[in-house]
């Protein structure tokens, strides 16, 4: 490949890497996720600048479960929340305390909540009676600690994904907490699961400070009001998050200059032991954390123009990246190779599947394009090869590249394998 046919211009793989870029996909083929840790660092830092001090960082695992990805951010002072037993894998296996992790998600399974407890983990967010008793019915050996989440009513302003404050499926109606309501024994210990606080988490991805702040101010005072409603005294309070950061297109993840004034002012007032960590207080965070350190790779296979539209057919799609698009779950695709100039023809970025649905965008510049050109698509650190249709076709995964700056640190592939299982030839019924 041609090192003049690498385009690039993102946080992490900026244009003077052109000749690493080429070498890459040389050396372990295309699509190829790249991740550099020192963009992890820096998103880190900045989130740390904007936050007040005292305040407890969660990264959510969920947004990319890379082991390296993981233990940079634990090296660095944050905690883990995790929703699944393979989040929970990557945490340990980062070394992360099970102290420092968050076990969270609706219609956890018993399974899961055993192997969670068996691991080590001691603090669980639970989203309804149903869960908490679950949590209670596994915890036979050890004593655990839970976080009741709150359906939030959200802050009203823009943001990329609302989690409650519309019906939804997540936490607890506030309103049920109240004495003799029918969520009220969720505030009382039951067999060895103690109540310890509340979980807040209302909306993802925030388009701009204001509706971030107004977001987390509104997660601030339903804590605060439910504490004054029930007299319970939390020791933890987790505000959630909504931190924003561009996806698959150029873009810096946003300062926050105002928050952490903002925040220090509402926790005073809401929660006036929290300088002392009475309750200790935290935020999760996702995409903040991971989207700038990564960049996908992905070679222009064949290009063909069809009813006006220039398709430029490449080695990744949905399978890869995005794949929640296709199933009309997100925003309208609309993934930007970096270093394109912004008046070149507008092209139809579309994968290998056999569907029309894999399309990356309808409407991506790309100058001059020819087959063989490597693309990047830069910001994809989240919500980037596990948030994906990483299975349908059955295709090879991508490798995945951590990289420090320019130096290759580690190289991967994820595979789909099957375990076969006994048959239990006993079954009555058949
Ligand atoms: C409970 C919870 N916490 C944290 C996150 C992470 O969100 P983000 O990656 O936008 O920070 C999510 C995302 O859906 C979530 O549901």
């Amino acid at each position: 490949v041609p090192d003049s046919a690498v385009r690039t211009d993102s946080l992490a793989l900026n244009p003077h890497r052109r000749g690493l870029l080429a070498e890459i996909a040389k050396d372990y083929g295309t699509p190829a996720y790249l991740y550099d840790l020192t963009a992890v660092h820096e998103s880190y830092r900045a989130l740390k600048r904007a936050l007040p001090d005292g305040i407890d960082v969660y990264y959510s695992a969920k947004a990319n479960p890379h082991v390296e990805i993981i233990s940079t951010l634990s090296q660095l002072g944050a905690r883990a929340e995790v929703s699944s037993p393979g989040e929970l894998e990557s945490s340990l296996t980062a070394a992360v305390p099970p102290s420092h992790i968050l076990y969270t998600g609706p219609a956890k399974t018993v399974g899961e909540l055993v192997h969670a407890i068996e691991r080590g983990v001691r603090l669980f967010s639970v989203e309804s009676e149903a869960d908490r008793n679950r949590l209670a019915a596994c915890a036979t050996d050890a004593d655990v600690s839970y976080v009741v989440r709150l359906a939030s009513a959200g802050g009203g302003g823009s943001v990329g994904v609302r989690m409650t404050g519309r019906p939804s499926q997540f936490g607890v109606d506030p309103a049920a907490l109240m004495p003799g309501a029918s969520g009220g024994g969720l505030l009382s210990s039951a067999g060895r699961a103690r109540p310890v606080g509340f979980h807040v988490f209302s909306a993802s991805n925030a388009a701009d400070e204001d509706s971030l702040i107004a977001e987390l101010a509104q997660n601030i005072n339903t804590v605060a009001a439910t504490i004054k409603a029930t007299g319970f005294s939390p020791n933890f309070v987790d505000i959630g998050g909504g931190f924003g950061a561009p996806y698959a297109a150029p873009g810096t993840i946003a300062e926050y200059p105002r928050l952490r004034a903002s925040l220090t002012e509402q926790l005073d007032e809401a929660l006036p032991g929290w300088r002392a960590a009475t309750p200790r207080v935290a935020i999760e965070s996702g995409r903040y954390l991971a989207g700038a350190a990564g960049a996908l790779l992905t070679t222009i296979m064949d290009i063909k123009y069809s009813d006006g539209h220039t398709f430029l057919l490449c080695d990744a799609g949905i399978n890869v990246l995005g794949g929640m698009y296709g199933l009309g779950r997100l925003v309208a695709p609309k993934a930007q190779p970096a270093g394109q100039s912004a008046d070149s023809a507008s092209a139809v970025l579309t994968g290998p599947l056999c569907t029309p649905l894999d399309v990356l965008s309808w409407s991506a510049n790309v100058e001059e394009p020819s087959i063989g050109d490597l693309l990047i698509i830069p910001n994809v650190g989240a919500y980037g090869l596990s948030a994906s249709l990483i299975a349908f076709m059955s295709r090879p995964l991508p490798v995945e590249l951590v990289l420090n700056g320019s130096k290759v640190l580690s190289a991967r592939r994820l595979y789909i394998g099957a375990d076969s299982l006994r048959v239990n030839t006993e079954q009555k019924g058949q």
